[in-house]
């Protein structure tokens, strides 16, 4: 058996968005975009997916992890 197969659900990297997706896909227009800077989460525990709220800092602190998100400039 591989690893892979005897994955569980709370090996996830995502815990809870749009699970009713086959994949969870996002696309972003940069030039369209209303700020300068958006900060897109990469954690998957932000309360605004995509957009990155500082769920991370939480995430970081208990695991030991470092994620962050991914900052797109207009
Ligand atoms: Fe997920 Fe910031 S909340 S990367």
């Amino acid at each position: 058996e591989t690893e892979a197969s005897t994955a569980t659900a709370a090996s996830h990297i995502n815990p809870g968005i749009r699970k009713e997706e086959p994949k969870v896909v996002d696309s972003v227009v940069a030039s369209e975009l209303d700020k300068p800077l958006v900060a897109y989460c990469r954690c998957w525990r932000s309360e605004k997916f995509p957009l990155c709220d500082g769920a991370h800092a939480k995430f970081n602190k208990e695991t030991g992890d470092n994620v962050g998100p991914l900052l797109v400039k207009k």
